[in-house]
């Protein structure tokens, strides 16, 4: 019986020991130095030598080392999609597996545990402040489509009326939404209580948003925070970005530059860890991102304004014009709004009317499809 070292197994080191994690079975285990250099014989499919054997047993039973034609090899060489995913996207979806005897804490237990960490360790503030020049938001607008209407109506658009501005009007009405306060109360002992039209995952509320306005009626270009407890946007310092820019920051999609207003969505990572101190909260995480973006989306849609959203886009530049450090807050995607064009919105009304139906294009290819 041949045996190598899982391919699964991820090295790291802790506390001067070398340590071998096995995600699937959520097992470390610290290695001695007999044990790494034994692995080092292993990484390809090899006999166990005899004087390997009693270590060679112990890590086959730890899961490190697997046998050849085993179940572990077997699922080894189907991995599917995990194959071009790579180590760290199998390695996290391991580790964050919950388990046949995972332990959930009940909601009592659990208000119990975190009234005893408030004491030592407040709960970070649900609102974000820069503090900077602050623009009051106007009322926002009733939205009278019927919620069915919306629904069918609800479409990624990609191509705008680029010379049209969004008003302010729906640009307070979209930030309303899809980050805007509805209640806020105290818990006795615990802290502050926010909710939005969205749900969220412990109702953390982990989004930020950053509305990068190119062109919206009486707001100058530029980079923004929308103060949520305030409904006011905070000017923040550097220049509006460019289209060069603009393509830069998000994945080179044409249609990106041609929106009047993007919604830079962030994750302040430490709202959702003070309750949920657990690698699985990154999930959750991603899961708020969808619920708000569909929420941006369906106002948007009201609104009659074109809709799109995109995780396609350079994280590094992004994360230093915000002067985001992701040890604490990372970039997540984008919602754009903008006046759909008038080809694109007669295309739309005639596909809600039973006509042909398709993607929306952006302008450029549009063009190029003649
Ligand atoms: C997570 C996610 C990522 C997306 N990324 C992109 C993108 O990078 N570029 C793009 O043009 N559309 C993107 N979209 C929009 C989808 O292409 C669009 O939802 C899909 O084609 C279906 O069209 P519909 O939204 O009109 O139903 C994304 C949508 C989601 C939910």
């Amino acid at each position: 019986m041949r045996v190598r070292v899982t391919r699964l197994a991820v090295f790291t080191s802790r506390n001067g020991q070398l340590v071998c994690d096995v995600p699937a079975r959520h097992r470390q285990f610290g290695l001695r130095p007999a044990a790494w250099l034994l692995l080092t014989h292993y990484t390809r499919w090899a006999e166990p030598r005899d004087e390997d054997a009693a270590l060679v047993k112990q890590l086959l039973d730890a899961g490190v080392l697997i046998a050849e034609g085993s179940a572990e090899h077997r699922q080894e060489e189907e991995m599917g999609p995990w194959r071009s995913w790579g180590t760290a996207a199998t390695y996290f979806h391991l580790a964050t597996r919950t388990l046949d005897g995972e332990h959930f804490v009940t909601a009592v237990d659990d208000t119990s545990r975190l009234r005893q960490k408030a004491e030592q360790e407040p709960e970070p503030d649900p609102f974000k402040r820069y503090g900077t020049h602050s623009l009051a938001l106007p009322t926002p607008m009733e939205l009278t489509p019927a919620l069915d209407r919306t629904l069918r109506e609800r479409r990624t658009i990609r191509r705008f009326d680029d010379t049209a501005p969004v008003t302010l009007e729906q640009l307070s009405t979209a930030l309303h939404w899809t980050g805007g306060v509805q209640h806020r109360f105290d818990i006795p002992g615990f802290g502050e209580a926010v909710l939005k039209a969205s749900p969220s995952g412990g109702s953390r509320h982990p989004v930020e948003i950053y509305p990068v306005v190119r062109n919206v009626g009486g707001l100058a270009p530029g980079l923004y925070h929308y103060a949520a407890d305030a409904h006011a946007l905070e000017a923040l310092p550097g220049a509006a970005p460019d289209t060069e820019t603009l393509l830069h920051w998000f994945g080179d999609q044409t249609f990106v530059a041609r929106a009047g207003v993007l919604f830079l969505y962030t994750a302040m990572l430490e709202r959702s860890a003070w309750k949920y101190p657990t690698g699985r909260t990154y999930r959750a995480i991603y899961a708020d991102l969808g619920h708000v973006s569909q929420t941006a989306y369906l106002t948007g849609t009201a609104l009659g304004l074109g809709v799109f959203f995109t995780a396609a886009m350079r994280d590094e530049p992004i994360e230093e014009v915000f002067g985001l450090d992701w040890r604490t807050e990372i970039p997540l995607g984008i919602n754009g709004f903008g006046v759909p064009h008038p080809q694109e919105a007669a295309r739309l009304r005639e596909m809600a009317a039973g006509g042909p139906p398709g993607f929306s294009y952006p302008h450029d290819e549009w063009d190029g499809l003649g």
